[in-house]
């Protein structure tokens, strides 16, 4: 094959023809960087034709040489200008799907609202941390030894018996009222002692309109030198009028409870009505001796109630099973 001039002249044109019109067809840069490989690279198409050069006569040779630099420019222009247009295309592409529009309107989340249960819990928490005392927990799950034994309960209480006591293959018990944490707070804390222990509590209870098998209580216990019944009978009356937001008449009956002697049962007049308020009384001498706590220096008062009753009365609910009965329509109005 002849290598005349005009010969690598048409190859130069027709490569240039082929080359422009695959830069102009291309529509990735990865695309263009290989044109660019196959035509102006090391061994790329351009190299090839200009192997042929060799064979020129040397009047010629400029010529071609030349041209193909003309050519060479002109494809690396091609490359660049259509690299530059492919770059604005992607940032384009990639702003317009990063757009946000601030005004498109959000998505509808329903306001959540506060249980019943545990706004009553937080009120009376907080009537009795403005009073100075300390929240305390304890464990759901306890001992006969914290929830029976320590309170004063002898061996064979009623309140053991299995009809009322959820026992665990274990031998432990679901503890069937917050008066565990006077046990555990007052085994940890040395006298001064003045908390309100809130917590889920279960008993072996038919479930009904007022009862239920897992339900909450909130324990109260002051102990300290020198306290004496009047400061429960103050306590008790100061709590009332806060959480009702008025003085309202309170009644005291006497009661029976291991933990505590004398005992009582407070009830509160309320719209006219008497309602069962809490149980009570100053803490029994031998639950002071199960904690270490001499009883010939310290006195304490002890008070324990329901907190689902409170939020029966406090919002008008007829029946303790709406409290727990998730239904949205009910648990909304609160
Ligand atoms: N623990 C009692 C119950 O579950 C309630 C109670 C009564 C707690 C008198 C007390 C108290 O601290 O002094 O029924």
């Amino acid at each position: 094959m002849s290598n005349s001039g005009n010969d690598l002249e048409s190859k130069l044109a027709a490569l240039q023809e082929e080359a422009t019109q695959a830069i102009a067809s291309v529509d990735t840069l990865e695309q263009l960087e290989q044109l660019r490989v196959s035509y102006l690279g090391k061994k790329g198409q351009l190299s090839q034709v200009l192997r042929g050069m060799g064979k020129l006569s040397p009047e010629e040779r400029p010529r071609i040489g030349a041209l193909a630099n003309e050519v060479k420019e002109a494809l690396q222009g091609n490359l660049e200008s259509k690299r530059q247009e492919l770059q604005a295309a992607q940032i384009q592409a990639q702003l317009a799907a990063e757009t946000l529009d601030v005004t498109m309107p959000g998505i509808y989340r329903p306001q959540g609202k506060i249980h019943p249960i545990n706004s009553t819990i937080d009120r009376i928490l907080d009537i009795f941390t403005g009073l100075g005392y300390t929240v305390a927990t304890g464990p759901e799950m306890e001992t006969d030894y914290y929830n029976f034994e320590a309170l004063n309960f002898l061996p064979d209480h009623p309140a053991r018996d299995m009809q009322d006591t959820m026992y665990l293959p274990d031998g432990n018990l679901l503890r069937t009222h917050t008066s565990n944490v006077q046990i555990r707070y007052m085994e940890e804390n040395e006298p001064p002692v003045r908390i309100i222990a809130p917590g889920r509590c279960y008993r072996r209870d038919t479930v009904d309109a007022t009862h239920a098998a897992v339900f909450n209580q909130i324990e109260i216990l002051a102990v300290d030198e020198g306290i004496t019944f009047t400061d429960l009978k103050g306590t008790i009356k100061v709590f009332f009028a806060e959480l009702f937001g008025e003085e309202l008449p309170v009644r005291f009956r006497t009661s029976y409870f291991p933990f505590t002697e004398p005992s009582a049962e407070v009830d509160v007049q309320w719209k006219g009505k008497w309602l069962e308020g809490l149980g009570c009384g100053m803490v029994d001498p031998n639950v002071l001796k199960a904690v270490g706590y001499d009883p010939e220096i310290y006195t304490g008062f002890a008070a324990g109630f329901g907190v689902e009753r409170f939020a029966m009365v406090l919002h008008q609910i007829d029946d303790i099973r709406r409290l727990y009965s998730s239904d949205l329509r009910f648990l909304q109005q609160f």
